[in-house]
């Protein structure tokens, strides 16, 4: 990844750009699968493994939205500076924001006026953390498998399935629990709650 975006940071060649970026999306695709895969693998749950309080991560969010905009979709963060620290790792947390932000990506793929909601907020002894998109939502007789491993609706080699279910896993690990808010037509909400540190 460092040595593509190298080349690619050094190249005035429009053509020669446009297949490292291209190049680039593809590890970053590769990246994710390996990720949740090593997650979905690992037997032993972690559950009771001590984690640090993920500091900074109002900033993560900042950035998860600053890589949508590059793709045309408007993105709205809403999260103060002093949220409270959760027990999730930093790496976790980048995982499930991935996981959340690509599947929100991909059901704006028709959309004209995508945009995608990210939202943090201190409820009762957690952190909330939503992300909303204005996609086509989540038909209610899926809803139930959308967590199970290897349920995906997306055609062979673009989705594995396991995005969800290994983002269950990680926020579970932590004490935490996950949602689905799905209106059809209208888009779709996925809700988590982290017990703070
Ligand atoms: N924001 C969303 N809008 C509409 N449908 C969604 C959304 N998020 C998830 N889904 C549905 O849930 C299914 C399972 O999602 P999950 O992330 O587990 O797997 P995937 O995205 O298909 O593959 P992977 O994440 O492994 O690349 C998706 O195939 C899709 O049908
Ligand atoms: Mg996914």
């Amino acid at each position: 990844m460092n040595f593509v975006e190298y080349v690619s940071d050094r190249t005035d060649d429009a053509k020669s750009k446009e297949i490292l970026n291209q190049a680039l999306q593809q590890i970053h695709r590769i990246k994710k699968i390996v990720s949740n895969m090593l997650v979905f693998g690992a037997q032993q749950s972690r559950s009771n493994r001590q984690l640090p309080g993920a500091r900074g991560y109002p900033a993560k969010l900042a950035a998860a939205g600053g890589e949508l905009r590059k793709n045309g979709i408007q993105v709205e963060v809403d999260t103060a500076d002093d949220l409270p620290a959760i027990r999730c790792s930093a790496d976790s947390l980048q995982q499930i924001l991935i996981n959340l932000i690509i599947n929100a990506r991909d059901a704006l793929a028709d959309n004209r006026q995508p945009v995608i909601k990210i939202a943090a907020r201190p409820i009762e002894g957690m952190l909330e953390l939503s992300v909303t998109d204005n996609g086509p939502g989540i038909p209610q007789e899926i809803q139930t498998k959308i967590f199970d491993p290897f349920f995906t609706t997306k055609p062979p080699g673009k989705g594995t399935g396991l995005g969800l279910s290994v983002t269950r896993r990680l926020v579970q690990d932590v004490g935490g629990s996950i949602q689905v808010e799905s209106l059809l037509e209208h888009g779709c909400c996925l809700r988590l709650q982290f017990p703070q540190a």
